[in-house]
């Protein structure tokens, strides 16, 4: 991908000007960023997709000025008829699911995969929407099918935004826009996080894909780094007292008598800063939990497991995947590798185009190849360096509509 070619997906901006002057910064709109953009999938599929309980879902709708919000699993008779005004369907993580959805993310891999949440299809009849929020994601809204009004706010810093009371769903009291745009098919919006927006249909049919990047705060990163490193680090002090017959706990034979029993002991702090201390000492072990953390598979994805698939014809990422790498490891759905010379280029070359040509693959060394297969009889990667190619045994169906690999 040439990095300073102008896109008609960023308006005729280059990814690297789109990156300089609004990522992160203001929101941009695109007329026509995406002429020829479809659904992923029809009307009917999309409620279908909501009744599966493996699948995030939520319905919100408006009677009366009042806003009513229910979580999926949503079987078909929970939703509305499609021709009542004020109702809208939002299914989350359609990349899972649907191939041509997964497909359409690739035109945003001039960004880094580890910001990519996933990208989410909403439905909504004539006035639906789920009122005017903030949220905490980089969005690109990509009108896929009728229209939406969007009006944009203004970003709003933590603690500058005020909700709406007693509703189900997060929504701002006082909502200024400062824009306002009707979307037809094909246009598309960014929107930093923090930007205040809400989004109408106009006419019923609207159909909005919402690819998010999600910014992790710095609390709820740093606890699951921490978890993880912890669990790691437990594993290891019970394998290593069974050894020797023993336990891992805080031990304090030495403990006198106390006449202060409020106190906490000086030892137990020294024993508590020492076993948080010990999960960051290992050299790399913060960007080795980083990379794991990243590429953990979002709950409730399963893989199918590749039915005698092997490497000969190439390979693919299944849409679950999630590879990344840094200087010394590759890592895959929650696991880390370390991998040095060709094959770490090779490996790398995976991660950052999701495939690898037949050719490439014969090029991995023997205990590359061997972990090459287990990752295809677990069913992360899929034979063929593109959809179509390969085994149809626990592949997805051919790219549909609305792609453009
Ligand atoms: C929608 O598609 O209706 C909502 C998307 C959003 O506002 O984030
Ligand atoms: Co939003």
């Amino acid at each position: 991908m040439d990095l300073n070619e102008p896109l008609p997906l960023l308006g005729g901006l280059s990814a690297t000007r789109f990156m300089r002057r609004h990522w992160q910064k203001k929101p941009l709109l695109v007329r026509q960023a995406w002429p020829d953009a479809v659904p992923p999938l029809s009307r009917a599929a999309l409620f279908d997709l909501a009744g599966r309980d493996d699948v995030e879902s939520r319905l919100v709708q408006q009677q009366a000025g009042r806003w009513q919000v229910r979580q999926g699993p949503l079987p078909r008779r929970a939703l509305p008829p499609a021709g009542r005004p004020g109702w809208t369907l939002l299914v989350q993580g359609l990349d899972l699911h649907v191939p041509a959805a997964h497909a359409m993310l690739s035109r945003f891999a001039f960004l880094p995969r580890a910001r990519l949440d996933d990208l989410m299809l909403s439905w909504a009849s004539d006035t639906g929407g789920v009122g005017p929020h903030l949220d905490s994601y980089d969005v690109f809204l990509l009108q896929v099918q009728g229209h939406r009004r969007w009006r944009v706010g203004p970003c709003l810093r933590p603690g500058q935004a005020a909700w709406q009371p007693g509703l189900p769903l997060k929504i701002l009291r006082d909502f200024e826009p400062l824009h306002d745009w009707v979307l037809a098919p094909g246009d598309m919006l960014y929107l930093p996080p923090g930007w205040g927006h809400d989004g109408v249909a106009v006419g019923g049919d609207c159909m909005t894909c919402s690819v998010g990047f999600r910014a992790p705060t710095p609390g709820a990163l740093a606890a699951e780094l921490l978890q993880r490193l912890a669990d790691e680090q437990d594993d290891e002090d019970l394998t290593r007292a069974a050894a020797r017959g023993g336990q891992a706990l805080y031990r304090d034979p030495g403990q006198p008598a106390t006449a202060t029993p409020g106190a906490v002991p000086p030892a137990l702090q020294a024993f508590a800063r020492q076993a948080v201390s010990r999960l960051l000492a290992a050299p790399q072990a913060l960007e080795r939990a980083l990379g794991e953390v990243l590429t953990e598979p979002k709950p409730q994805v399963w893989f199918a497991a590749g039915a005698d698939a092997d490497a000969r014809q190439g390979v693919r990422l299944a849409a679950a995947t999630r590879m990344a790498y840094d200087a010394r490891h590759v890592y895959i759905n929650g696991e880390s590798f370390r991998a040095g010379g060709r094959d770490a280029r090779l490996m790398r070359q995976l991660a950052d185009t999701q495939a690898l040509a037949a050719r490439d693959c014969a090029r991995l060394s023997p205990p590359a190849r061997a972990l090459m297969q287990d990752w295809l009889d677990s069913g992360w990667l899929l034979p063929g360096a593109s959809p179509g190619e390969g085994q149809q045994a626990g592949c997805s169906a051919p790219v549909g509509p609305g792609s453009l690999t």
